[in-house]
């Protein structure tokens, strides 16, 4: 059964010039089906308006103890108190983090935040001098340890001219660390490794073999098990990879380079994970010599051939390494071209032959540089199991469920 996630946000906004960025991110929760109630602090006010918030989440926004921003019977930042499954604070300022860990309770957002049972998310943005400073960081690290959560703010070129840490992180990855928030933490304390992109093999200094893969299905199954709850390392090609820190990220060009870093780390070390999920595509061959020099054409024709050699199966001598222990759990991938019951009977031969828990499946045409797929998905225990069209964010979804009931 699908896990249903929370979905009551109450977002603090306090008086940064980042304010502005957390239309940004109201405007994604309320996409994404989150309801969203703002609580606006005074000096957030001389940034942005009372009615741009509203209209992004359509509902009043609370800006004082005596003037409600909606109907209600009940005392206001109780409610609203009462109401969140989290409540997230972004921008943050230096001011309003030293007041929640004092427990003050002088204005609306404090109050809500002392009288509420919901987790806390905070987004710190401000000068890199206040970040730093002792009193700042002593209020973070007392807050952390009564189990409020941080986004850590960017390094870059400060609002204020200095350069250094005090930039609001993006909005997608604020949005992921309340997602990870909301999740049931059904992978919490597992390390979980996913390769993903096209591997590149060198023909000489301007040329390679490739293949169309995008990364996004690698990347989607990175997103959602770090939201829930687990921990997150991505071994990926020559892709873009636009994951939330803290996911590890681990960029490879060959295959071989692929095949040496899993080895290090599934086998060896102790940050071994529980599971591999190979959703890269690994290319097949190489050509057998990498010329040094780019390769020209002699008498205006080109090389008439390119000799090739096949690249190590990174998947099947990771199934062959951890022999009868069965750790950490394998899961692979196969795009095919034929027909659905060829490309079962593929999955289960892959499943054998490369050793596998679980092999997913899915059609060249559906798939390569989409946001949507459709998969099959074949377990060592013979379960079957079609996942129609969807977003490749549920596919991981699915692929993770399966994970998991394994
Ligand atoms: N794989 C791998 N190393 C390779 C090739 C593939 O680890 N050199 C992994 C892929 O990441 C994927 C799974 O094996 O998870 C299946 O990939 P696929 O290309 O379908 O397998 P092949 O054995 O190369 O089969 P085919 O001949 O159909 O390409």
């Amino acid at each position: 059964m699908e896990k249903i996630e929370k979905r009551r946000v109450v977002l603090g906004i306090t008086g940064s010039v980042a304010a502005y960025k957390s239309i940004d991110l109201a405007r994604l929760l309320v996409a994404r089906g989150y309801e969203v109630r703002v609580v606006l602090s005074d000096s957030a006010q001389k940034f942005i308006t009372s009615a741009l918030i509203e209209a992004t989440v359509g509902r009043g926004v609370v800006t004082d103890f005596w003037s409600p921003a909606e109907d209600s019977e009940g005392i206001e930042h109780i409610d609203v108190a009462d109401w969140a499954d989290v409540i997230v604070i972004s921008p943050a300022t230096a001011d309003v983090i030293a007041k929640i860990n004092l427990g003050m309770a002088d204005t609306p957002l404090l109050a809500i935040c002392l009288a509420s049972r919901a987790p806390i998310l905070i987004a710190p943005a401000m000068n890199v001098n206040m970040l730093e400073h002792p009193a700042t960081q002593k209020h973070i690290k007392e807050l952390e340890e009564k189990g409020v959560s941080f986004v850590d703010p960017a390094e870059g070129v400060l609002a204020c001219g200095w350069t250094g840490a005090g930039r609001l992180a993006d909005s997608k990855e604020i949005f992921y660390h309340i997602r990870r928030k909301l999740s049931v933490p059904d992978l919490k304390d597992k390390h979980i490794l996913i390769t993903t992109g096209p591997t590149r093999e060198s023909i000489d200094p301007v040329r390679f073999i490739s293949n169309r893969s995008s990364g996004k299905m690698g990347v989607e199954l990175a997103r959602e098990a770090f939201c829930r709850g687990a921990k997150v390392t991505l071994v990926h090609g020559p892709c873009t990879v636009d994951v939330p820190y803290p996911i590890e990220c681990v960029p490879v060009i060959t295959a071989e380079d692929m095949h040496q870093k899993l080895m290090e780390r599934v086998f060896e070390g102790d940050n071994k994970p529980d599971c591999v999920i190979m959703a890269a595509a690994v290319a097949d061959f190489k050509p057998k010599q990498e010329s040094s020099q780019k390769l020209k054409k002699i008498d205006g024709t080109v090389p008439k051939s390119i000799d090739l050699l096949e690249n190590v199966d990174i998947l099947a001598s990771l199934g062959a390494k951890r022999g009868k222990s069965l750790s950490p759990i394998l899961v692979g991938f196969a795009v095919e071209t034929g027909d659905l019951d060829e490309l079962l009977a593929e999955l289960r031969r892959k499943l054998e032959t490369k050793k596998t828990d679980i092999m997913v499946g899915n059609f060249a045409s559906e798939a390569f540089e989409l946001d949507t797929n459709r998969v099959w998905i074949v377990d060592r225990n013979g379960k079957t199991g079609e996942v129609t069209t969807t977003f490749k964010s549920r596919i991981a979804n699915k692929v993770l469920d399966s994970i998991i009931k394994l």
